[in-house]
């Protein structure tokens, strides 16, 4: 392997391959009968990308949903192997890549900071040293022992992002994670990241937020569909992506000839929590909006738009429709599906969007799976995806 110095990131040829598991909808006896085994598909998230990154530089990730932006952050971090291709990453990794990775839900605030140093290879000492520190620049004094299961979204990056600035890293790769953070507490993550780079770290930083992309990032890369479509200065590069969304809805518009409405896809399908933070995890009950981006290049006269939810199994939990969605050609156009409450009491589930035309006989746009959520219970009454509810009435009349 290359020798690299401190801070500095060379990649060639990297690719990485998915095999995922398809179709749980046979019962394993059927599939027995049937002498069926397990069908697989690959994915090739990420193929064939290069990568330069020089100590003290800022360089961004930009790219649609499932381009192999999280991906190529984790090859860096080695929370996965490259299936093909050479990587060298100098010195120590500091890294906020999903949320609560590395942190235990039963453990307190304080005993993760332990437990995540511990995954950075970092001594029990130093920790002990800086500890208050940590939790000080978190500003989670007041809940450092409580069960971090107990946290939000929010105080799950606060902490994560603390420790990852505390390891003192040559490296710090940062996925996404500012967005759940308040207002506040992201300008002083930019500050604490500009202290970083001006200190000669090096940063590689995937946001859906260009204007963050140009703020904190020096040069940049465009994923689609796991390639490397361009690498240069982080302005051009955010301007190459928005000319490819453009673009992209022209290719589809070539091979899809004849239809009623012209090329459309799903831009972006994100979750709002209650308080306007864009996240991936959320607690049972907690109010939250799907927020469906739709880009119809003729604009759609009556579409018909689908939300499902599927558990981590496959299983479908749900779906609502709407009918009669008018787009306007060329525009970005919004639709949010709100729950006054989350219906799902814990796991992982995936969201899909569908856009068919009026009378639902032609998809014209789908994004499966569009969004992964992860839902927390609060308490650990009763099993299963939904919480029952219902209220009892005991022999003799009581109610309890
Ligand atoms: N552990 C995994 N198992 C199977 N497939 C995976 C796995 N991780 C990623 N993929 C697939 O690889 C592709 C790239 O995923 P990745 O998470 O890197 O995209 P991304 O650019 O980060 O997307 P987003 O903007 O939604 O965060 C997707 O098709 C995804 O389904
Ligand atoms: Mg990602």
């Amino acid at each position: 392997m290359t020798e690299v110095a401190p801070g500095q990131i060379r990649g060639r040829g990297l690719g990485r391959r998915f095999l995922i598991r398809l179709s749980h909808s046979r019962s394993l006896k059927e599939a027995i009968l049937r002498r069926e085994l397990p069908k697989t598909r690959e994915i090739w998230a990420l193929r064939d990308v290069d990568l330069d990154v020089e100590p003290g530089e800022a360089f961004g990730i930009v790219g649609r949903n499932g381009s192999g932006k999280s991906t190529l952050l984790k090859l860096l971090a080695h929370i996965y192997a490259p299936s093909t291709g050479m990587l060298a990453v100098g010195g120590r990794v500091g890294s906020l890549i999903e949320i609560g990775a590395g942190f235990h839900p039963d453990f307190t605030g304080v005993e993760n900071v332990y437990l995540n140093a511990s995954i950075y290879g970092l001594k029990r000492t130093y920790v002990d040293a800086h500890l208050d520190e940590i939790i000080d620049f978190a500003e989670l004094e007041a809940f450092k022992d409580a069960p971090v299961r107990t946290y939000s979204s929010g105080m799950y990056m606060r902490l994560g992002f603390s420790v990852a600035m505390h390891v003192q890293p040559d490296v710090l790769l940062l996925d996404e994670v500012l967005a759940v953070g308040d207002v506040a507490f992201q300008e002083k993550c930019y500050e604490r990241i500009w202290e970083f780079k001006r200190g000669g770290g090096t940063i590689v930083f995937v946001s859906h937020d260009e204007r963050a992309v140009a703020r904190v990032c020096d040069r940049a890369l465009l994923l689609e569909e796991g390639r490397q479509l361009e690498t240069g200065p982080a302005a051009e590069v955010v301007r190459a992506y928005h000319a490819r969304l453009a673009g992209d809805t022209a290719e589809r518009a070539a091979s899809r000839n004849g239809e009623p409405s012209g090329p459309c896809r799903v831009h972006e399908v994100r979750a709002v929590a209650g308080d306007g933070s864009i996240r991936e995890r959320f607690t049972e009950g907690e109010p939250m909006a799907l927020e469906v981006w739709l880009y119809a290049e003729q604009g759609l006269e009556e579409g018909r738009v689908s939300v499902g939810i599927r558990d981590s199994a496959g299983n479908d939990l749900g779906s609502q429709t709407v009918d009669r969605v008018l787009l306007r050609p060329g525009q970005l156009e919004r639709l949010r599906l709100h729950f006054p409450g989350l219906p799902m009491r814990e796991g992982r589930f995936v969201v899909a969007v569908a856009v068919r035309n009026g009378d639902g006989s032609t998809e014209l746009a789908v994004a499966d799976p569009a969004l992964e959520l992860s839902v927390f219970s609060e308490d650990s009454a009763g099993g299963g995806p939904i919480r029952l509810g219902g209220s009892w009435e005991l022999p003799g009349g009581d109610s309890a």
